[in-house]
């Protein structure tokens, strides 16, 4: 049972929500991940870090917070359009204001990974609009059990089955963005 008494959206009760990953296994998994990653960048050129809006957000400003590489911090925001619990194929960029990053090192940070047709997305856009340097896709969570496009995260935080997952930028038709840790109703 979770101890939180601040959210009650009409429909789904908060008390109902089961942690999955709490907020200290998120920021202990998020350390390791910001190390593989400094790993895999050179340490004296920038790195160009493309936060995916909105759900990165979170995971994004904990993971730039552990990292020694110098970055850049950008944003696109994506919508996908499908029912609020499953993307389709028609991902569409929003909002983008990304410099040029040719010959640039870039590192994509999304939330989760499900069918992975935003990460396809993405990746296609952004290697066929530039000539980057080194790319590589970061996401906290991955699903892979629902994957319908051949793509995986370069780095992830978490396996994950096929749950509705909720919190730590991760929503449910908009809330429980803020919750700390990442959980799920059960039924
Ligand atoms: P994909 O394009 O199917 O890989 O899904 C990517 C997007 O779907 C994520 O950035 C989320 O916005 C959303 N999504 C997928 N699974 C979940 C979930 O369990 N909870 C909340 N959002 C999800
Ligand atoms: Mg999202």
């Amino acid at each position: 049972m979770v101890d939180i008494d601040f959210l009650n959206m009409p429909d789904r009760d908060i008390r109902e929500l089961q942690v999955l990953f709490s907020a200290e296994e998120i920021e202990k998994r998020t350390q390791e991940l910001a190390r593989l990653i400094d790993e895999e960048f050179p340490q004296d050129e920038p790195l160009y870090v493309i936060s995916v809006l909105k759900g990165s957000v979170l995971f994004t400003c904990d993971l730039i917070k552990k990292m020694k590489t110098p970055i850049q911090l950008e944003f696109i925001k994506v919508s996908s359009y499908g029912n609020e619990f499953q993307s389709t194929g028609n991902v569409t960029v929003i909002d983008s204001k990304i410099p040029n990053l040719n010959d640039q090192n870039v590192l994509i940070v999304d939330d989760i990974c499900d069918t992975g047709h935003t990460a396809r997305k993405l990746l296609d856009i952004f290697n066929n609009d530039y000539n980057i340097k080194k790319i590589k896709f970061v996401t906290l969570m991955n699903k892979k059990c629902n994957r319908v496009v051949d793509v995986e995260p370069d780095f992830y935080g978490f396996d994950i089955d096929d749950k509705f997952l909720v919190g730590y930028g991760l929503d449910y038709v908009g809330f429980y963005r803020n919750l700390p840790f990442v959980g799920w109703f059960p039924n």
